[in-house]
């Protein structure tokens, strides 16, 4: 059976199974599915902590269904930078190494970021030399650490105003300048890594058209700057409640530079869109959606498809919201209507 038609079978089955179950009282059908990454022609990703690694029943879920990860907060400087300026990389090193050991890929993420300020690099004294040399040395030793192993790398994350309206402030635009701190946080990268895919990463790039105008204009700069700009991410961070045809008309705009795309984030917030039964079918929907989309992409244009984690009990969003469930597979590992939709969209 060729794999389309294998993966229609496996995706009819699963949804008419749950469709014939779709009464009040029953507990919906059990969706059975083929490892999302066996199915998908691109390489699918989630996020993982390292301390989650430590679950043996996430680790075999990982391993099963992606071949991609990216550290959740341990490649950050969050994590990394210590108040006295060196470098911690225990975590980030156990990410490295199950990701070795499983022959999954790692995406490195992110060196740069507004939100991310530390100390060590805020109590630098006043003299741009220094500061700049701090950022060099961090990028460097970052970077070159997982050099050969990490298959690219968010270098610049959420740069760009949510109204659209130019380079956001942040300590490394006052230190080093609004572009200059983006150019030289690329070439540092390259630098310290000649084959990492370097990446510009952005949030509400699907629901915030002006957002993602400044953002495509931000890339064309860089490009024309001579940054090694090697890819466009976008975070897809939705919310039930979005509209369709968004994350298409997204990709869509984003692929126009002709550069490689990482959906590098996505899940599907249920904190809004009406009843929890509705809520889960227009995840679903948006799921479906996006795989179309990102199916729809040339292949040189696909870098991977990256969930912001596997299963819904370590998702982020339930810091805001215990009930909320805005991944593929329930607390519990099991694949949910979503993940069905998904690899439906995938044609
Ligand atoms: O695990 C430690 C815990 O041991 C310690 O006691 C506690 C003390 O603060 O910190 C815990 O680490 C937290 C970590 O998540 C793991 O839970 C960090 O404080 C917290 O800052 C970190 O938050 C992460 C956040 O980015 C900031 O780095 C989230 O997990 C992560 O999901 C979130 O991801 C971001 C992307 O990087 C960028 N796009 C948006 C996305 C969601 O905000």
């Amino acid at each position: 059976m060729s794999p389309g038609l294998h993966r229609r079978a496996f995706v009819g089955s699963a949804l008419a199974l749950g469709a014939c179950n779709r009464r009040a009282d029953a507990q919906p059908a059990p969706i059975s599915l083929p490892p999302l990454k066996s199915i998908a022609r691109f390489p699918v990703g989630a996020c993982i902590q390292a301390v989650h690694l430590q679950d043996p029943e996430l680790a075999r879920l990982v391993v099963e269904q992606v071949s991609q990860l990216t550290p959740e907060w341990e490649m950050k400087m969050e994590y990394i930078c210590q108040p006295d300026g060196s470098f911690r990389f225990d975590g980030p090193d156990q990410i490295a190494a199950f990701a070795r050991t499983h022959g999954l890929r790692l995406f490195g993420h992110t060196l740069v970021w507004y939100d991310q300020p530390p100390g060590a690099f805020a109590n630098l004294d006043e003299s741009r030399v220094r500061f700049a040399d701090a950022y060099r040395n961090y990028i460097l030793a970052v970077v070159g650490r997982y050099r050969g192993q990490a298959v690219g790398w968010d270098v610049v994350n959420e740069t760009v105003e949510d109204d659209g309206g130019g380079i956001r402030d942040s300590l490394w635009a006052r230190r080093l300048g609004k572009l200059e701190h983006i150019v030289l946080a690329f070439q540092h990268a390259r630098e310290a890594d000649p084959d990492a895919v370097l990446f510009l990463n952005d949030f509400f790039l699907e629901t915030h058209p002006e957002k993602r105008r400044a953002f495509l204009k931000l890339a064309e700069t860089l490009l024309k700057a001579g940054a090694p700009l090697g890819g466009l991410g976008t975070q897809t961070h939705l919310a039930a409640g979005d509209q369709k045809g968004l994350i298409k008309a997204a990709i869509a705009d984003l692929a126009s530079l002709g550069l490689p795309i990482h959906i590098s984030e996505m899940d599907v917030s249920l904190q809004e869109g009406g009843s929890r039964a509705e809520r889960l079918t227009r995840q679903a929907d948006l799921y479906r959606e996006a795989a179309e989309a990102y199916s729809a992409l040339p292949a040189r244009q696909q870098f991977a498809f990256t969930m912001w984690g596997l299963r819904d009990r370590e998702s982020w969003r339930k810091r805001e919201d215990a009930s909320d469930a805005p991944l593929l597979f329930d607390v519990n590992g099991r694949p949910k209507a979503a993940a069905a939709a998904w690899v439906q969209g995938l044609g």
